[in-house]
């Protein structure tokens, strides 16, 4: 008899056991949210409008969403762009404006990003904050555009991390992030002196080892010189930027730098900014072999099919002639509007 009882109340246990660890499993199982969509990264140019897709599998009876941008990460501060309770939403930051929820349907919870800039790019976070267990997906918006080494007009290696920023800004671009440089090093930049990027870092892309550049024996890659300091090291920029409302075109002549600001001004147009030729030479294939001013003083030509009369140069790029006496040399200019 007392026997009897200790096996029932064994198999009991037991069976309370395997009910309890099954619904915890069940629990974890358990997902409002939809994981990461198949893509996880959505690509588009400046200027266009972008959606992150975040969905609801459930609807829970509260909850609210939150949309996070992760990069570039600023000490301490959640950058938020957008939060909704199901009904209402409200915008933060400087996103914020810019920002809404596409609400395609009641499971809908995808960020809608109209007009966008360059410095949308990098990864962002959808939360759902419900009180029980928050679960978040987490999605890249990846800005199309094209890197660009930048120097100054004071030589090589004459910016710290501040200056190189400006620098670029002044160019209609942004400093570029790693992921940015990664990726032109894929699609075929290979550039001899060492940049700043966004993180603070300094790098160049070797694609043809050389003895002049690093050394034969290293192999092609990004080579890095690590972190620096941001106020006390100087090196060159590189620049990213991506397609342009305006477009750019070429005025011939033999002008010195101020009558090609004045060629270009009659036009209706400004002398371009560098990030500009190189924008119209990636997206819309401006091809020209005539040197031409640029606003910042330096003259460049865009080449998208190399041919021998033409610098007899064998890949597509922008050339520079640096920065030549404004007074003294005379060349062509490429005119923005
Ligand atoms: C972006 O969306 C806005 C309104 O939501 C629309 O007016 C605009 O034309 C769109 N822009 C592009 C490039 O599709
Ligand atoms: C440009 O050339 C003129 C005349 O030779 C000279 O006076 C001037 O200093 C030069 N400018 C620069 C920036 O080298
Ligand atoms: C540019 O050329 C024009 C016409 O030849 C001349 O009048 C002007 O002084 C030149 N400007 C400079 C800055 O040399």
């Amino acid at each position: 008899m007392h026997n009897v009882a200790v096996i029932l109340l064994v198999v009991t246990y037991f069976t309370w056991t395997l009910a309890v660890l099954h619904s915890q499993r069940q629990a974890v199982k358990h997902r409002y949210l939809l994981e990461p969509p198949v893509y996880a990264e959505v690509t588009a140019r400046r200027g266009a409008n972008a959606t992150l897709p975040c969905l609801l599998q459930v609807k829970p009876p509260r909850y609210k969403v939150k949309w996070t941008k992760l990069e570039p990460l600023r000490r301490g501060v959640e950058n938020i762009v957008i939060i909704t309770n199901g009904q209402a939403q409200k915008g933060y930051g400087l996103m914020g404006p810019r920002a809404s929820l596409r609400r395609a349907h009641p499971l809908d919870a995808s960020l809608r990003i109209r007009n966008l800039e360059l410095e949308d790019d990098g990864m962002y976070r959808c939360e759902l904050v419900n009180g029980i267990e928050d679960e978040s997906v987490v999605l890249t918006l990846r800005i199309e555009g094209v890197v660009f080494p930048y120097e100054s007009v004071n030589g090589h290696y004459k910016f710290n991390h501040k200056e190189a920023t400006d620098a670029c800004h002044g160019q209609d671009a942004t400093l570029a992030t790693y992921k940015q440089l990664y990726r032109a090093w894929t699609e075929g930049l290979d550039w001899c002196n060492a940049g700043w990027l966004k993180e603070g870092t300094v790098h160049y892309p070797i694609l043809h080892p050389r003895a002049l550049c690093g050394g034969e024996k290293l192999h092609a890659g990004i080579r890095s010189y690590g972190p620096k300091d941001k106020t006390r090291d100087y090196f060159d920029a590189f620049c990213f930027t991506s397609i342009t409302a305006g477009y750019v075109f070429f005025m011939g002549g033999r002008l010195n730098f101020s009558e090609a600001l004045e060629v270009c001004r009659e036009k209706g147009a400004e002398l371009a900014r560098v990030g500009q030729l190189y924008s119209a030479w990636r997206f819309r294939g401006l091809d020209r072999c005539d040197g031409g001013w640029l606003y910042d003083g330096s003259v460049r030509y865009p080449i998208t099919t190399p041919r021998k009369r033409c610098g007899g140069l064998s890949k597509p790029g922008v050339r520079s002639f640096g920065f030549p006496n404004k007074t003294q040399r005379l060349y062509g200019a490429y005119c923005y509007r």
